[in-house]
């Protein structure tokens, strides 16, 4: 649990980044230069690919187990609590989700309002939960995609940021339709983290609120999208 060292150069509010795995919203997020400096990325899992990518970028990086709370009285709040502590050193400004595997308790969820959030591979609020392109598919919708939201106590819900929309192919399988999905979910991740660290977005209820950038109109666009294409 021994942090290395940090990013040199890069600027701004400090954001920490939650890994269980691969990485690739996290490296999309490290290509797109936000306006802010990632203090560390934290995995639950020592064998994330993620923290290679990290550690080859600079960034410290920190591995919370949760395997070794195991034999806690309570191992989810013990995990928790451990893994408070290795975000709460960054005091970040952020706390952003990518592919982190883990259900959270309330409490930690709460100490984090407003300032976390997460990536989910499907048009919520359906398909909360794990695999969402199965579900899709199965159903049979025409319309699948992701979401970035704020994090809240129940599990996949909260304030929506941004979501994306794809067509569902007549032969998609799951590996196809996930990767789909991925492409959009490495456009959206970066954008939402910037929007936040600009302090574009607010919360009004269960709704977020984009502010046009600083000196810009709020841009003209009609968003409609129908899948198949009308004739
Ligand atoms: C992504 O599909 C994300 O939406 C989901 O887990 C996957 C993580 O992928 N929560 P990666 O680790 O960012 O490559």
């Amino acid at each position: 649990m021994t942090p290395t060292t940090g990013r040199d150069g890069a600027t701004g509010p400090s954001v920490v980044v939650l890994i269980s795995g691969r990485g690739s919203n996290l490296r999309a997020i490290v290509e797109s230069q936000p306006p802010c400096r990632i203090a560390a990325v934290i995995s639950n899992r020592p064998d994330a690919a993620g923290l290679a990518y990290a550690r080859g970028h600079g960034i410290a990086t920190e591995v919370v187990d949760h395997g070794a709370f195991a034999a806690a009285d309570d191992p989810r709040a013990a995990f928790d609590a451990a893994l408070r502590q290795a975000i709460d050193r960054h005091q970040p400004a952020l706390v952003v989700l990518a592919g982190f595997m883990r259900i959270l308790t309330a409490p930690f969820v709460d100490h984090y309002a407003g300032r976390m959030i997460n990536i989910h591979p499907s048009l919520l609020p359906a398909y909360p939960g794990l695999h969402t392109h199965r579900r899709a598919l199965a159903e049979g919708v025409r319309l699948h995609g992701c979401t970035v939201h704020f994090v809240t106590s129940t599990l996949d819900n909260g304030p929506i940021i941004v979501q994306a929309a794809v067509p569902v192919h007549a032969g998609d399988t799951e590996d196809t339709l996930s990767a789909r999905v991925l492409v959009q979910e490495h456009r959206l991740y970066p954008q939402a983290v910037r929007w936040f660290v600009q302090g574009r977005l607010s919360i009004e209820g269960s709704r977020v609120r984009l502010a046009p950038p600083a000196g810009s109109p709020v841009p003209a666009q009609d968003g409609t999208l129908v899948v198949p294409p009308l004739d």
